[in-house]
């Protein structure tokens, strides 16, 4: 997989290109992690790439043919099925469903923007879809990029190295992780649950799954109204619920 980053900020992205799963998957090749400098695109001698908006107001565009001609340029040597993608607080909002296929890609095209955004023309020829990753702005594209890099290199294949440990992560199956422990046995007192260490791998997994279900229930109780529990995990719900009748799901 190739992702491409359209940036006036390339140097940003070595926070992706270099360091963690990213950054390996980025190394190893089994993944391509390619930031592309929009300012040699800029107009004129000062590779100028905004202009003020028409009708008026504050803040200023970024200007529709530095952004078509350095699209063009990398879909020159791009694969067929290239999606380009546009960061934007007006776009779609981005969950693990979306990001999951966007790992099926063989080749993305992030374009980020600064200012009040790019000129909508730009957008419109190179046919970009609009993505959000959430209900705030951010000053620029980049970040969002990188969220969406980082969560979809984690989805491809081979990149991580417990496979099995994706499925587990939270949304995977629209329910929250479960909580986890590690060493020492007894922190300030306080002990692991005894199940843990009980070396019975099938209360261990019952227990994952009530934690799991039960914690969802009581924080995430939209995401239980879109999926449809097993008759198991229905059980394992109303253990969880007897147990915590103090705890009321908000
Ligand atoms: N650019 C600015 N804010 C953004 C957001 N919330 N999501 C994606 N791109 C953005």
């Amino acid at each position: 997989m190739r992702i491409n980053i359209v940036t006036m900020f390339p140097q940003m992205f070595q926070t992706v290109t270099d360091y963690g799963v990213t950054g390996k998957a980025n190394r190893s090749g089994v993944v391509e992690i390619n930031p592309v400098d929009l300012r040699s695109f800029g107009i004129g001698s000062h590779q100028v790439l905004d202009d003020r908006p028409f009708g008026g107001g504050p803040g200023m565009v970024m200007m529709a043919q530095p952004v078509i001609d350095c699209v063009e340029k990398i879909k020159d040597q791009a694969s067929q099925d290239v999606q380009t993608v546009y960061l934007s607080p007006q776009g779609k909002r981005l969950e693990h469903r979306h990001v999951y296929d966007f790992s099926k890609c063989s080749e993305l095209i992030l374009l980020c923007g600064r200012y009040e955004g790019i000129d909508q023309r730009a957008l419109d020829i190179i046919d970009a879809q609009e993505w959000s990753i959430g209900d705030y702005v951010l000053s620029g594209g980049e970040l969002a990029a990188m969220v969406l890099i980082d969560a979809v290199v984690r989805q491809v294949p081979g990149v991580l190295g417990n496979e099995q440990s994706k499925a587990e992560d939270s949304f995977a199956n629209g329910l929250l992780d479960c909580i986890h422990y590690t060493r020492p046995h007894t922190v300030q007192g306080m002990s692991v649950p005894e199940v843990l260490v009980s070396g019975d791998h099938n209360a261990i997994r019952r227990w994952r799954l009530r934690q799991s279900v039960g914690r969802t229930w009581l924080k995430r109780p939209d995401l239980l109204e879109k999926i449809e529990l097993d008759e198991h995990a229905r059980r394992v719900l109303y253990e969880f619920q007897s147990e915590n009748e103090e705890l009321e799901s908000s």
